[in-house]
């Protein structure tokens, strides 16, 4: 079985990269792949924080739970220690363009790049907005999430 690590970026690293990070790992497990998974904000704001509650409320309605993840920032270590950097907005991945030791060999992307239905490959960011928008949120990493994996598998 292929294995690959992936470490999932945002800003805050408390919505929508622990969410893909839940969301990976449930997709991977119905795969041919392994994924060995984390993820990492591109800002120190919430280090140490648990996942927003909106985020971990909108997974536990399909049975993932992420409530055990701990807010951490990129760091120079993750450009050799992943496979995969994956960003999910345009900010996240000038940031980590702008990180990326010359002779780190990981693929930093923009997550949505894997999935037609991405508007510019990016996923908002719901942290302002209502409970509805972690609805949406969850539902676009999925079709993500699985067009990602689908890719990986042809590797
Ligand atoms: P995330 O969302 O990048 O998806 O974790 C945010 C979380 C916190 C903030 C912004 C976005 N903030 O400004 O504190």
């Amino acid at each position: 079985m292929k294995s690959f690590k992936v470490l999932t970026v945002c800003l805050g690293n408390i919505c929508r990269s622990p969410a893909a990070q839940g969301i990976l790992e449930t997709v991977a497990k119905e795969s041919r792949i392994f994924l060995e998974l984390d993820s990492a904000g591109t800002a120190a704001y919430h280090v140490g924080n648990k996942p927003d509650s909106r985020s971990i409320a909108s997974l536990r309605q399909v049975n993932i739970d992420i409530s055990s993840q701990s807010a951490r920032q990129v760091c120079e270590e993750d450009f050799y220690n992943f496979d995969w950097i994956v960003a999910m907005d345009k900010a996240n991945l000038a940031n980590l363009e702008k990180l990326q030791p010359a002779d780190s060999r990981a693929c930093v992307v923009m997550f949505g790049e894997f999935c037609e239905r991405a508007q510019f490959g990016e996923v908002d960011d719901p942290y302002y907005g209502g409970d509805e928008g972690f609805v949406h949120m969850r539902e676009h990493l999925t079709a993500i999430s699985q067009a990602f994996v689908a890719h990986l598998e042809t590797l």
